[in-house]
């Protein structure tokens, strides 16, 4: 059944991208999952369209008084939040205002691969002036965002990163739902131009860390939150480098997903997270005036990353915290005993870099493709600048329709490795290292020296690109694919 609904329509405008969005109420249809209630309507039309600038945004994310920063964005305001319902669908539109080509990565939706906005794999770029339409339904609730996949490290660092939020998943509502978004910016802090984005000692260790940490865009911030009550804070991590450890510090707070993908809750001591990564947590709001706060542990001073105030009076009679779970997500459950198993070893660059191009031409992905300095990583000995999507190097694995996978993800390296594939939710099974519990994710960290375990269905027809997401890794060698069909 397909009800027709009003839509709505909102322009994302921007001074270097533009994305104009349309979400139609295209209902799900009948293959919606049992333990999930119906889509209700969208909601009454949105903000209008306005006509988009040519010139970067400028940001004052040095502070207040400080000269502001040229920011890349995908609409008027620096961040981009779109809150959808679960079955909707996507409509959108980039127009590119960049001096250089981009494309849209919709990070950890299980979406058709001509929609996946990898340039050269599933779509052209987009060329300075060009656009592109994207359409997808959302089939999944969570807490996801949105990316370009060339030149990412710089396309990011200056800003090009959006937050998708796709609701339906409370089985009872929360007392409020805030973002907490870490991203790093490098910054001159004379100017507050940008520095390098990509640096060859960085990008061979742990990544090039920002100068200037920022949450939401901007500095940590303080909000108030209904005193007692439960409250939903989804965490992002969308730094192109940085692993956070977060806690929350004086109030009560329990997991409840990870990448977008409910899990039964559990207590937050601390939760490791590569680039990429989401944790959705449910805090206990502090009593009124009092203050607790989401931190990062993984620095050598505990960075606060946003402050919680209680706000108003207290329930009467409190309940002891135990948050309800979130609707299970509906992914397909990989079948363990026939599972194929698969392993990938994550290492540093060896061997050969060359591939045959259509024309029967030999070509050295090391010298003529790739604008990156170096490569430096690799998967299963291939490496694959991020710049060299023009020629892919065969996938790393061919997966058949249907079938289940087991994924044995290796960490030869002493660094660590965010490991993203796309198209697909898998299940992080167990490690060798790390005691988890088991949960879904499209993002799973690999520490030194990790072995990991991850099942999924390989239901989704298409080339899937398999990298980390520490992006100058990314950028410099560690990427490839695996192909469905
Ligand atoms: Cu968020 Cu291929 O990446
Ligand atoms: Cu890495």
């Amino acid at each position: 059944m397909t009800a027709a609904l009003p839509r709505r329509r909102v322009l994302i405008g921007a001074s270097a991208a533009v994305a104009v969005l349309s979400v139609g109420g295209i209902a799900t249809g009948g293959g919606a999952p049992k333990p999930l209630p119906p889509a209700p309507n969208p909601r009454a039309p949105g903000v209008p369209a306005r006509r988009p600038g040519r010139r970067p945004r400028p940001v004052r994310l040095l502070g207040r008084d400080r000269p502001a920063s040229p920011l890349w964005t995908y609409g008027d305001d620096p961040l981009t939040v779109i809150r959808v319902r679960r079955g909707d669908t996507l409509e959108a539109r980039l127009e590119n205002r960049l001096p250089e080509h981009t494309s849209i990565h919709w990070h950890g939706i299980r979406l058709p691969n001509p929609m996946d906005g990898v340039p050269y794999m599933t779509q052209p770029p987009v060329e300075p002036g060009g656009s592109f339409e994207y359409r997808f339904a959302l089939p999944d609730t969570g807490t996801f965002f949105f990316h370009p996949h060339c030149n990412t490290v710089e396309q990011v660092g200056r800003g090009l990163a959006g937050v998708l939020i796709v609701e339906g998943d409370e089985t009872v509502p929360y007392g409020a739902d805030v973002l907490c978004l870490l991203k790093d910016w490098r910054l001159d802090e004379a100017t507050g131009g940008f520095l390098d984005f990509l640096t060859d000692a960085g990008a061979a260790r742990n990544g090039t860390f920002g100068t200037v940490r920022s949450t939401g865009f901007g500095p940590a911030p303080t909000v108030r939150m209904p005193a007692g009550r439960d409250v939903r804070v989804r965490i992002l991590n969308l730094d192109v480098t940085r692993v956070s450890q977060v806690g929350v510090v004086g109030a009560e707070a329990a997991v409840i997903a990870t990448d977008g993908n409910a899990v039964a809750p559990f207590p937050l001591e601390a939760w490791r997270m590569g680039p990429a990564m989401r944790l959705d947590v449910v805090v206990r709001a502090p009593a009124p005036g009092a203050t607790a706060r989401v931190v990062d542990y993984f620095s050598k001073d505990i960075v606060t990353l946003m402050t919680l105030v209680g706000d108003g009076t207290a329930p009467d009679r409190p309940t002891a915290f135990d948050p309800a779970p979130l609707y299970a997500p509906a992914l397909p459950e990989p079948d363990l005993r026939r599972a194929e198993i698969l392993a990938f070893d994550f290492g540093s660059t060896a061997g050969d870099l060359t591939v045959a191009a259509p024309n029967g031409e030999v070509i050295d992905l090391g010298l003529s493709l790739c604008l990156a300095p170096g490569t430096f990583w690799a998967i299963n000995r291939q490496s694959w600048p991020e710049r060299g999507h023009e020629y892919p190097p065969a996938p790393l694995a061919e997966l058949a329709l249907g079938r289940s996978y087991v994924f044995e993800l290796r960490n030869l390296t002493p660094h660590m490795h965010p490991i993203h594939l796309h198209g697909h939710s898998f299940k992080v099974l167990d490690s060798n290292k790390v005691d988890r519990p088991v949960h879904w994710a499209d993002t799973a960290l690999l520490t030194p020296k990790e072995r990991m375990r991850v099942a999924f269905v390989a239901d989704n027809p298409g080339s899937w690109m398999f990298h980390c997401h520490i992006i100058e890794h990314q950028d410099t060698g560690m990427m490839g694919y695996v192909t469905v069909a």
